[in-house]
């Protein structure tokens, strides 16, 4: 230390630090780190991963919204890397998850990830190991509701979180062991994964219980897993410790290329600093500077990290409240606050209370772990959370400047006096805010509503003081809100008209009147939603009225106190049923087994390799993408000069650049665009440079001119006004569709759209090409067609596919988003290898994946229905409409899956189908996990509700008059498995308990006024096959090694779905080996040629059946080598017959047959065999506010036989998830003119930790063999994401409630996604008719529907 940081003047120069240290100290996993360069600019992320090469930690979105980057620094608190600036890590101790364990020492919290199956792609998972081991680190031994909340920073795309928190919970005070004396405390550990099955279901393999509810866990014995013991973790550098003053009491300077960074230990050298360089940014979590520098290119030359002076870290009571230092974090804040509540009197500490609240919905643990509350006041954003509250509370600030000394200003009206200002002058600091406790008559509350309970923006937040005299009369009154105008907006003469008015129903109605003058929105203001907004700013004072005639004592109606409840949430229960084992089961028979996923250990340690973990080679360069900023335009000119001026950068490629054809095999996508852009985000250009840093600057400075072309179409209402349509119209006909319509007795006619949705996989697309000898190429991409890319590549640069290999180990999830996507960036990677002869490495950052690459196929469905008085279809004509975007990528591929879905599980005699194709300028929407099946489904059980509205009946009856008979056809000619649903929907209403939860739902939506139940069951059925007859072929190699181990290679690729674990399975039933002895690799184009994407839920039986055969002519040629020597071992076996001359390499092939399906015609057979499922969903809303939470989901699955239990009880658990975000909580936006605003986890909301039913139960049917399948099984990717169907109809089940009692029709249209705007406008009360839709013609609206 004392070399690395010397104490000292600054030499000569005029400084305003009076120390200085010249090299930046720090400890990683226990390592002493020195850098004595640091770059100011680089986060913790990039230092740990390209410096240290500690790559466990991951890169999901560089934003602090997704966790994966999550590591602890000590003493102990989580963090985001990704914002961190490693300068601010002096003196202080990281632990990443290479810190804490690896494969062959594995810690107790990695180990409970992977074998309770809460890792699939694994990207997400050392980021939740490490919130998770953080909190053991503090708290040993959590309660499960400190598990469950303590995740509220971290996403996974692929589980649905359940197996994640029920494998931590057996850390938790209530998982109390049965073993006694041979607890697992006892005992070390056992690799053992044994889950016995109960002939009726079940599993008996718990070795452990709740003291209270019902658990049974998919899960190993917990006797066989390593205990938790703190006293065994690593200890705090002790250096760190004993000179804990020479690192923190130094004042730094570290200077980097363009940015400077200055850490001042007193309040003087800090104002000195502010005097000095008005411009420059203070840093203390970095938690806006951060998203301003990354992704608003901005660029600060000094950053002055203020978290190290006294008097801005300190929090002390005073007379008039807690005065809390700027720098002090809100983690720190919370734990203060907590403290006094504790300590004072209730009155006292209402504001306390209130900003505990709120700080529960701030952000998440990691971001709240290092933001201050100056860097939240300071940056005055409009959707701040604290302001409103501090401006309500009548917070006071202390102000300082070097020249003019200290000042106190009022937090109120004039506090923040503009858009991101507050009326601090450039040369003050924020010392201090003040915040006020409370007197006995003085009452206060906070509100946020944002789309997502867990770590989301506010649409509008609020907070409420009111003084009362002992009359009740109102003596003072403060409502201050966020999210209503560019900044903290008062409603001052609401305010003013409220002061001496008694707390009565009439200032209710009197503030109903002037509280929407007061907060006042123009139609289309960034944000949008103003109806919504507007509604919810008065609902929150309706809210605040009830809670403080509540809180006075003052009369009010028992139906109407349930604008107060809270949403019920309970702790996590769970059942997995995985039916009864079927009787093929040996010992070593693994088929059927519950296996964790073969690389869980590896995923969950970090050591597991995704494309950007690979150490670079000497040479390695980096790419950036240029991309379209117009819609539709003709390009006029590029202009790279500017960039390549740029230290770093070495070409920019374009498409002059491609020697071979300037297109992808996806239709009409170009590789870079060459006359025109017919889109945001296509692909023009590619800079490349030593860094990606430069790069990505770069590619900033390339300057295109454009001119427009119009129209300009984003729509499908656009496209069909200027019949912008692909040429391929599908159309589908049965029956005598006029002779239905007329006989039937009713006819409804009406619409119906669900949008689309961001696949929002973890890793975001990457590649690395390396250029080899003789035009060979050499590329590791994360893509589901590796062949694909392989081809696309080939044909770009003009080479043969036998000269490219295309390697992929494993994706961090896929979900369809890399099936034709991944050439995207992949191609125009590869042309850069080629031209440069050098690496090229190409990772996208998360805004630019969500921008260059296309969602899931927004669809609109009008409709003609007819039936009969008790719902029975009768005849269906339907226009269905997509919106293919810019090329037609897959979309003719997910338009025939609508329409082969669109009667979902139910008969309709007489049937029309015309569906088309929407050609507009967004990016090509493409394939996305039950593509076309959930839209088409979708709309059949739309039209069934509307159906039960108009009829009065329960939807519910309505979906089983329309069940298929046993006998019964689909419109596309295959036997409906109508018996087969109707198993699965009686299991479900039995599991359910659905009728007897009816009556409850029922009786609590009588009792309660403002909070809603809704219940819904669905059946799903979904047929296995890609559609177009030659992709349902694939291919395997399967090569034994003299030593008897056995490695596999086949054309499908990893992405968490637990494909290489079942396929390792069926191999090791098929030879008789253990799995232990069984590899997977990767999925390579030189091993296992012309590969067809996994996808479509098929690769497991392509796969399977392909590398049983393969498995099966081994077989073949050691058996006469097994008679000969029956006891022989295997490996003798092996050894003998390489000894006798016998291949130990066999290939297999698997086609489907008979699958010649023809849509126009109407002829043939599009599946081999259909999934079929059901499930119930409850779900309670907020009415005044739109919010809701899942209370409970049974989901029924009949998978056939299950090839591994666990396997599939995580894809329909993650697939139901995903689905329930589609349709209740994500939101694409677009604005009119084709910008997208969703970018990134910071404004696109997937489902969290948070989202969860509070009772999420999955039921496989036993006794199901399929004998399409391999080993009796049935395709479980996709179809399992149609469940989530039930959540959406039973949110609609609720609103309907809320309107019955609104006195308005059960009847009105509810689109895809049912957003908390659309929940709480669609409930129609006395609040929101007083905000009519306004007419979207009559304004451009902030975004539209695509
Ligand atoms: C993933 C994520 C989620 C978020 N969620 C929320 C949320 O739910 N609600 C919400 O309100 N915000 C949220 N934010 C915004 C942000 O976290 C907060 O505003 C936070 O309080 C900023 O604190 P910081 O210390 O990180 O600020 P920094 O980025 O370090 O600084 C922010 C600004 O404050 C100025 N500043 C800091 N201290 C002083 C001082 N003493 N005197 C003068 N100027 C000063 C700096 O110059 C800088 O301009 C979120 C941000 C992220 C990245
Ligand atoms: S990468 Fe850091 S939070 Fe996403
Ligand atoms: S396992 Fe969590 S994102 Fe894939």
């Amino acid at each position: 230390m004392e070399d690395a940081c010397k104490l000292g003047v600054r030499n000569g120069s005029s400084t305003e630090l009076t120390v200085l240290c010249d090299a930046l100290v720090f400890y990683v996993n226990g390592i002493r780190v020195e850098e004595p360069i640091p770059d100011p600019e680089m986060t913790l992320l990039t230092y740990l991963r390209t410096r240290l090469l500690l790559t466990g930690s991951k890169l999901g979105c560089a934003e602090g919204g997704c966790g994966a980057c999550t590591v602890m620094v000590s003493s102990h608190y989580s963090l985001n890397a990704c914002l961190a600036p490693v300068c601010s890590m002096h003196g202080l101790a990281v632990t990443t998850v290479e810190g804490i364990g690896n494969v062959n020492s594995i810690h107790p919290v990695q180990e409970r990830i992977a074998k309770f199956h809460g890792s699939q792609c694994g990207f997400c998972t050392p980021g939740i190991v490490m919130s998770m081991y953080t909190l053991l680190r503090n708290n040993p031994s959590p309660t499960t509701k400190e598990v469950q909340e303590n995740f509220d920073g971290n996403l996974c795309r692929c589980t649905g979180y359940r197996s994640i928190i029920d494998g931590f919970r057996t850390f938790t005070k209530e998982v109390t062991c049965r073993m006694g004396s041979q607890c697992c405390q006892n005992k070390t550990n056992r690799d053992v994964h044994e889950v016995k099955y109960q002939s009726n279901g079940g599993t008996e393999d718990q070795g452990f219980e709740e003291t209270k509810g019902n658990l049974e866990i998919l899960g190993p014995h917990l006797s066989t897993l390593r205990p938790f013991d703190s006293t065994q973790e690593p200890i705090f550098p002790p250096e760190l410790k004993v000179k804990h003053q020479k690192y923190h009491n130094v004042s730094l300077r570290f200077t980097g290329p363009l940015v400077t960074w200055v850490r001042p230990t007193s309040l003087s050298e800090l104002l000195e600093l502010k005097k000095n360089h008005p411009k420059a940014r203070f840093v203390v979590g970095n938690t806006e500077v951060g998203i301003e520098t990354k992704f608003k290119n901005q660029l600060y030359s000094v950053l002055v990290s203020s978290s190290h002076i006294p008097e801005l870290t300190t929090v002390e009571d005073t007379d008039h409240g807690l005065r809390v230092g700027g720098s002090v974090t809100l983690s720190q804040l919370d734990k203060e606050l907590k403290q006094r509540i504790k300590t004072l009197p209730e009155f006292k500490t209402r504001i306390f209370t209130e900003f505990v609240e709120m700080l529960k919905w701030f952000a998440s643990y990691q971001i709240r772990n290092v933001a201050s509350v100056s860097g939240n006041i300071m940056t005055a954003s409009p959707i701040s959370d604290l302001n409103p509250l501090f401006v309500a509370a009548g917070a006071t600030v202390e102000a300082m400047s070097k020249d003019r000394g200290r000042r106190t200003l009022i937090m109120d009206k004039e506090f923040f006096c503009g858009y991101r200002r507050t009326a601090l002058n450039v040369d003050e600091v924020l010392v201090s805010v003040i915040i006020p406790v409370t007197n006995a008559n003085e009452f206060f509350q906070g509100f946020k509503q944002c789309n997502r309970k867990e770590d989301d923006i506010s649409m509008v937040n609020a907070g409420m003081l009111v003084r009362l005299s002992d009359s009740f009369v109102v003596n003072d009154i403060v409502l201050a809100y966020g999210g209503m105008g560019p900044t903290v907006v008062l409603a001052l003469k609401s305010m003013e008209a409220a002061i001496g008015h008694k707390w009565d129903e009439s200032l209710m109605s009197k503030m109903c009147d002037l509280l929407p003058s007061d907060l006042t929105l123009t139609p289309g203001s960034p944000g949008g939603a103003v109806e919504y907004r507007r509604a919810l700013a008065l609902s929150f004072f309706f809210k605040f009225f009830l809670r403080i005639k509540q809180a006075c004592d003052l009369e009010t109606s028992k139906s109407d106190l349930s604008a107060l409840q809270p949403m019920e949430s309970s702790e996590l229960k769970s059942i997995q049923v995985i039916g009864a084992q079927d009787s093929r089961s040996k010992i070593k028979d693994c088929v059927g087994q519950v296996v964790p996923h073969k690389a869980g250990l590896q995923q969950s340690t970090g050591q597991a390799v995704y494309v950007d973990d690979m150490t670079p080679i000497q040479g390695e360069l980096h790419m950036a993408l240029v991309t379209s900023t117009r819609s539709y335009a003709k390009i006029l000119s590029i202009d790279p000069s500017a960039a390549l001026q740029l230290p770093g950068v070495v070409d920019f490629v374009s498409a002059k650049d491609v020697p071979g054809v300037n297109s992808l095999g996806i239709k009409m996508d170009t590789v870079f665009a060459v006359d025109e852009v017919t889109c945001q985000g296509q692909i023009i250009g590619a800079i490349v440079a030593e860094t990606i840093d430069v790069a990505r600057r770069a590619a900033r400075l390339v300057t295109i001119k454009y001119e427009d072309i119009t129209p300009l179409i984003i729509t499908i209402e656009e496209a069909i006004q200027h019949s912008s349509f692909y040429p391929d119209v599908r159309t589908i006909a049965v029956g005598d569709l006029d002779r239905g319509l007329s006989d039937s007795w009713h006819t409804l006619s009406g619409e119906c759209r669900m949008n689309g949705q961001n696949h929002f996989y973890l890793e975001t697309v990457a590649t690395r090409a390396l250029p080899g000898e003789a035009g060979e190429m050499e590329v590791f991409c994360s893509t589901q067609h590796a062949a694909g890319v392989q081809e696309d590549i080939a044909a770009a640069l003009g080479i043969s596919s036998h000269k490219i290999v295309v390697r992929t180990k494993r994706m961090g999830g896929g979900f369809g988003g890399k099936e034709t996507q991944s050439s995207l960036s992949a191609v125009p990677t590869a042309v850069a290898a080629h031209k440069l002869h050098r690496p090229v490495r190409c990772v996208l950052d998360r805004d630019e994946d969500m921008v260059t690459t296309g969602n899931r196929h927004p669809f609109l469905g009008k409709y003609k229905v007819g039936f009969t008085s008790d719902g029975k279809l009768q005849a269906l004509d339907l226009e269905l409409y997509c919106n293919a975007g810019n090329s037609m990528d897959l979309t003719i591929g997910v338009v025939e899956r609508a329409v082969l879905q669109i009667d979902a599980c139910y008969k309709v005699p007489h049937l029309r189908i015309v569906a088309k194709s929407c050609k507009t300028n967004i990016m090509s929407n493409t394939a996305f996990r039950s593509f076309g099946g959930v839209q088409g489904a979708f709309i059949a059980d739309a039209i069934l509700e509307d159906i039960a509205d108009f009829l009065k009946i329960e939807p519910h009856k309505i979906r089983e008059a329309n069940f298929f008979q046993t006998e019964d056809f689909t419109h596309f000619g295959m036997n409906a498995g109508g018996e087969s649903v109707r198993r699965c929907w009686q299991m479900c209403l039995d599991k359910s308990e659905y009728i007897s939860r009816r009556a409850q739902v029922d009786q609590y939506n009588r009792e309660n006024r403002w909070k809603k139940k809704g219940l819904s069951i669905i059946p799903v059925r979904y047929g296995i096959a890609f559609l177009k007859s030659l992709m349902n072929q694939g291919g395997a190699l399967v090569n034994i090694y003299r030593d008897g181990s056995v490695l596999i290679s086949h054309g499908g690729s990893e992405m968490g779905q637990g494909l290489h674990t079942k396929v390792i399975q069926m191999a090791s039933d098929t030879l008789q080996v253990p799995m232990s002895l069984v590899h997977i690799s990767e999925t390579a184009t030189n091993v296992v040629p012309n590969g067809l994407p996994t996808a479509g839920s098929v690769s497991t039986d392509l796969y399977g059946f392909a590398v049983k055969s393969a498995c099966e002519t081994l077989n073949k040629r050691l058996e006469p080598v097994m008679k000969k020597k029956p006891k022989a071992t295997w490996a003798e076996t092996v050894q003998a017959a390489f000894e006798q001359g016998i291949s130990l390499s066999a290939t297999g092939f698997h086609k489907t047959l008979g699958l010649e399906y023809d849509m126009t015609a109407g002829k043939g057979k599009p599946f081999p065999y259909f999934t079929f499922g059901a499930a119930c969903t409850e779900i309670q809303i907020d009415c005044l506010t739109g919010d809701h939470k899942l209370l409970r989901t049974d989901l029924v699955m009949d998978v056939g036989n299950s090839l591994n239990p666990a396997i599939d009880v995580g894809q329909i658990e993650g697939a139901f998830t995903q689905g329930y975000g589609l349709l209740l909580l994500e939101d694409v936006k677009v604005t009119p003119d084709g910008t997208h605003l969703t970018r990134g986890p910071g404004n696109y909301k997937i489902p969290a930790f948070g989202n969860i039913a509070s009772q999420m139960n999955v039921y496989l049917v036993p006794d199901s063999p399929n004998p399409k399948g391999p080993f009796f099984s049935r395709g479980v990717g996709e179809p399992p994401l149609l469940l989530a169907l039930s959540a959406f109809f039973a949110a609609k089940d609720a609103i309907k409630a809320a309107r019955e009692e609104a006195g308005v029709s059960r009847e009105f249209r509810l689109d895809s996604p049912a957003l908390p705007q659309h929940i709480r406008m669609a409930c129609a009360d006395e609040i929101s008719k007083r905000f009519p839709e306004i007419d979207a013609r009559s304004y451009r609206p902030w975004t539209v529907n695509l």
